[in-house]
């Protein structure tokens, strides 16, 4: 990255050496030694050692002096290279050091409330949290978000090449039945109306299927008030896709394809277990490992293995309350039946044998994503709100779009959503999506450092035609 002639990245200058140049960063530490000044200067590229010495004026060394901790500062001077027994070969620059002959002080720091050159993993998350921005300042979270940005940027890429358009859909919009609660927002001007945010952009996509698009795809941000988890969070990030005119077995093909090639090109030290991926049904799954998410690795300490595995034959439906009648779905209710279970499903016989077209991937036992082939017929959709056991006044209110939409000539279609956080916090071997994510939730839903959720003032609640039931004390 060139700033200008001689301005450079710290990365840089090993290709500079015996140059005067510029360089731009944070100052990591300080060491005086004597006669010598040695300053570790830290930016996005990586660090290098800084050194102040005889060769300064009184006036630099004196400034040098006061530098401390994550001061920001302009330095101009000379790349050299070390002496063959100084150089240090665990630093990417520990070929070269930087002499300094110019110095200028672009922003002082307060001393920051943890230590910075640590992984942080022994820092209080409330702590780490409300000084987020610091906290993103160390090498790993670095890193963590630099192979964020590469892998979105490879999805994109990838999908481009395969003729799918990125196409945004609305953050405001009405309640989803995808199982989990969702979060409101009051209208102003309805009062006593509600958007809700998307738990997924499920409806959305497939409303782009029956317009025509035949290929979406879309890094899509999704919203779901449940207990957050180490591979949950309140607000999440999903690559939603969806497809016309497809099987089951081309999703689930275009998917593998895209997470192997994903891997060779982003985390080529990673080695995917089995190629193809092995696919379990819900009941072998059940039966061999206990749990619909296997974790099929053989060294489960290997980080660097990687057991992706797919789950299909999941059933449609499941009892709404143990041993009584009434059904709900377990995954999707705009999925559609395996074919060879249409007519039982159209005729509601047995259906609790209805087996779904829903397809999970599963990494190291987590399940990564989640799709299935879609009922584009309106009949079908029709008779899956029937069976959970929805009036048909209900159906027509909250469904009747879909059913409008299923009608005016939607072609076959399906999908999946992968979850993004949790396949970047397995590729980054964290334990917990918070690490990469920029800005994440607490485990208990809020933001520390915006101090969100909070309060809102009487004009603004009138405006929202609110009125806070404060809780007896
Ligand atoms: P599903 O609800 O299974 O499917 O979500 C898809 C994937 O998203 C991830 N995920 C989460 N990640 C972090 N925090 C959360 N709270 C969270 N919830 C889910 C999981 C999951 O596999 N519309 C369908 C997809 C489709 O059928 O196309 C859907 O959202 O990795």
């Amino acid at each position: 990255m060139r700033y200008g002639v001689d301005i450079m990245s710290i990365l840089e200058i090993l290709d500079h050496v015996g140059e005067e140049v510029e360089l731009r960063g944070l100052v990591a530490v300080r060491r005086d030694h004597g006669k010598l000044i040695f300053i570790n200067l830290r930016d996005r590229s990586g660090s290098v050692q800084a050194v102040f010495g005889p060769w300064c004026e009184t006036d630099l060394y004196e400034k040098a002096k006061t530098l401390r901790s994550e001061w920001v500062v302009k330095m101009r001077g000379l790349v050299k290279e070390r002496p063959e027994n100084m150089q240090n070969p665990d630093v990417p620059t520990g070929k070269v050091e930087f002499e300094v002959k110019k110095l200028e002080i672009l922003n002082e720091a307060a001393t920051p409330v943890f230590d910075l050159q640590t992984d942080g993993y022994e820092v209080g998350e409330e702590t780490r949290m409300q000084y987020r921005y610091l906290d993103l300042r160390r090498e790993r979270l670095q890193k963590n978000i630099a192979l964020r940005h590469r892998v979105i940027k490879f999805i994109r890429d990838y999908l481009d090449t395969e003729g799918f358009y990125e196409i945004e859909t609305p953050i405001l919009t009405k309640s989803t039945p995808e199982g989990a609660r969702d979060y409101v927002v009051p209208s102003r001007l309805y009062p006593g109306s509600f958007y809700a945010l998307p738990q997924s952009p499920q409806q959305y996509k497939q409303l782009l299927m029956a317009a025509g698009f035949e290929k979406y795809f879309q890094i899509a941000r999704c919203f779901r008030d449940e207990d957050t988890r180490g591979d949950r969070q309140p607000e999440f990030t999903q690559l939603d896709l969806e497809m016309s005119f497809v099987e089951q077995e081309d999703v689930m093909r275009l998917n593998e394809e895209l997470l192997i090639a994903l891997v060779s090109a982003i985390a080529p030290d990673k080695k995917i277990k089995e190629i193809p991926f092995p696919r379990l049904t819900y009941a072998e799954a059940m039966e061999k490992y206990k749990t619909d998410r296997p974790d099929l690795r053989e060294d489960k300490e290997n980080s660097n293995e990687l057991a992706f595995c797919w789950i299909v034959d999941f059933p449609f439906f499941t009892k709404a309350t143990k041993g009584e009648p009434g059904y709900t779905f377990t995954h999707n209710p705009f999925s559609a039946p395996k074919p060879e279970h249409m007519n039982q499903l159209m005729d509601k016989q047995d259906v609790g044998s209805i087996l779904t077209t829903q397809y999970d991937v599963v990494l190291n036992g987590y399940e990564i994503g989640g799709g299935s082939i879609r009922a584009h017929q309106p009949d079908v959709l029709r008779k899956v709100f029937e069976i959970i056991g929805y009036e048909k006044e209900q159906i027509e209110k909250n469904f009747g779009h879909m059913l409008t939409a299923l009608a005016s000539g939607a072609p076959p279609h399906g999908g999946i959503a992968w979850g993004l956080d949790r396949l970047l916090m397995i590729l980054a071997q964290e334990k917990s999506i918070r690490d990469v994510i920029a800005f994440p939730k607490t485990g208990d839903a809020r933001d520390l450092m915006m101090e969100s959720p909070s309060a809102l003032d009487t004009k603004q609640l009138d405006e929202l035609h609110l009125k806070i039931n404060k809780k007896e004390k």
